[in-house]
């Protein structure tokens, strides 16, 4: 048998102020009422989804600032505007392609997407309904303020649409969705790590949690066993939410295409056996470690994207794959070099668009680490952002 991590604190870990402390307190009890009510253990996905979504209590639902510098990370639309900038010319072929002007969301954080796209597409000729879907009220409710300028041009929507056509886009939106966490035991046998309420204080007296693990239920084991070989005490990530919500797109996308944005592998290399801790991640104050069970409800928790698992999802949905590239590469391909000021003009902005540039396209940065898949129906020819490098036979 094999046994459970250990929760530890990470060394120079910042210490949340005494709001954060008495909002945590509140989200402990919330987390540990589910594990009562669960009858004692609660799977980590069902730890995650409350950790992060619960209303007014979980990490997106409630009112810290995430974004940027103030905040926990910062996502690509929060480094520079040439982000969404640079998205715009493949989403105005989507559009073009759909016979559309609508551009859908999800999870569009601080709205900082969507306020450099819309004014990007506009000036090449799309006046876009922009919708977005998000599930969390605090951040819509910033979105709201911060998209005020361009009216009823941009809606918040409940649910999915019954039918839709135009261009659909998730910016590190997979990564968010809760994740089964899996390891192998000795003989070959793989287990589920759930969240159990922490009796022994002795190790970790500040943290009411522990990791507690289960044998998978046949069906997961099977799921498991299709994408990796048993390799004992290698532990990682299985995310059915995300290809559940993949193959979902294949029933209301009509005729589209959608960019699904974020950090991840093709499957190979997300079991790689050198991969032993698998992916999973949080961050607090800016500072990534991999204690998922610290900080509940005051930290971001994450797992990278499995793309191959998501495109099989695509296609299990009646959707084609279109498209598979770094975002390095697919950024080039869109023309983001055609929007840095020349030498000498503008000298200031000049110099915080390069620097942005490097941490968009440098391989240290998120130019290799992050990708862009683009999955749909009914759109023909190859698409602006997969002219060059294409990497759909590494899927
Ligand atoms: C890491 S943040 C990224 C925010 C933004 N896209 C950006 O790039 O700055 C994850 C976002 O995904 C949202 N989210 C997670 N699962 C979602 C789902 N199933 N539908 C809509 N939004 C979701 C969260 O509420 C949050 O806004």
């Amino acid at each position: 048998m094999i046994a459970p991590p250990a929760v530890q604190i990470p060394a120079g870990l910042p210490t949340p102020d005494a709001d954060a402390c008495v909002h945590g307190a509140r989200v402990q009890a919330m987390l540990l009422d589910r594990i009562r009510d669960a009858g004692g253990w609660l799977s980590f996905e069902a730890w995650m989804q409350a950790a992060l979504y619960e209303p007014g209590l979980g990490y997106y639902s409630a009112g810290s600032i995430k974004f940027h510098r103030d905040g926990d990370f910062t996502t690509a639309p929060e480094i520079s505007p040439l982000f969404g900038q640079s998205l715009a010319p493949q989403i105005a072929q989507i559009l073009q392609a759909s016979h559309s002007n609508t551009v859908l969301e999800f999870g569009a954080g601080s709205g900082a997407l969507a306020a450099a796209l819309i004014p990007a597409l506009q000036a090449l000729g799309h006046q876009v309904d922009y919708q977005i879907l998000e599930l969390s009220a605090d951040l819509r409710a910033r979105q709201q303020t911060r998209l005020a300028p361009w009216g009823s041009q941009v809606q918040w929507l409940d649910q999915t649409p019954a039918n839709f056509n135009g261009c659909v886009l998730a910016n590190e939106v997979l990564d968010a969705m809760p994740a089964t966490l899996f390891c192998w035991d000795e003989s070959g046998t793989p287990h589920v790590l759930g969240v159990t309420a922490n009796t022994q204080v002795d190790n970790t007296p500040d943290i009411p949690f522990a990791w507690a693990l289960r044998p998978a239920s046949a069906d997961t084991a099977d799921l498991i066993a299709a994408r990796m070989p048993a390799l004992p005490g290698y532990q990682s990530e299985i995310n059915l939410q995300a290809e559940a919500w993949v193959r979902d797109l294949g029933h209301w996308l009509q005729c589209g295409a959608a960019l699904l944005i974020d950090y991840g592998f093709p499957q190979a290399e997300f079991y790689h056996p050198q991969r032993i801790q698998g992916t999973l991640m949080c961050h607090f104050r800016h500072h990534a470690h991999d204690q998922a069970l610290i900080l509940a409800g005051l930290q971001d928790i994450t797992t990278h994207v499995d793309f191959t698992a998501m495109a099989d999802a695509a296609l299990d949905g009646g959707l084609d794959v279109l498209g598979y590239a770094t975002q390095a590469r697919f950024l080039m391909n869109t023309g983001l070099m055609n929007l840095i000021h020349a030498p000498g003009e503008q000298t200031a902005e000049r110099a915080q668009q390069l620097t942005a540039l490097n941490t968009l396209l440098s391989e240290a940065e998120m130019g290799e680490l992050f990708k862009v898949l683009a999955i749909g129906r009914d759109i023909d020819g190859p698409l602006l952002g997969f002219t060059r490098g294409d990497r759909r036979d590494s899927l």
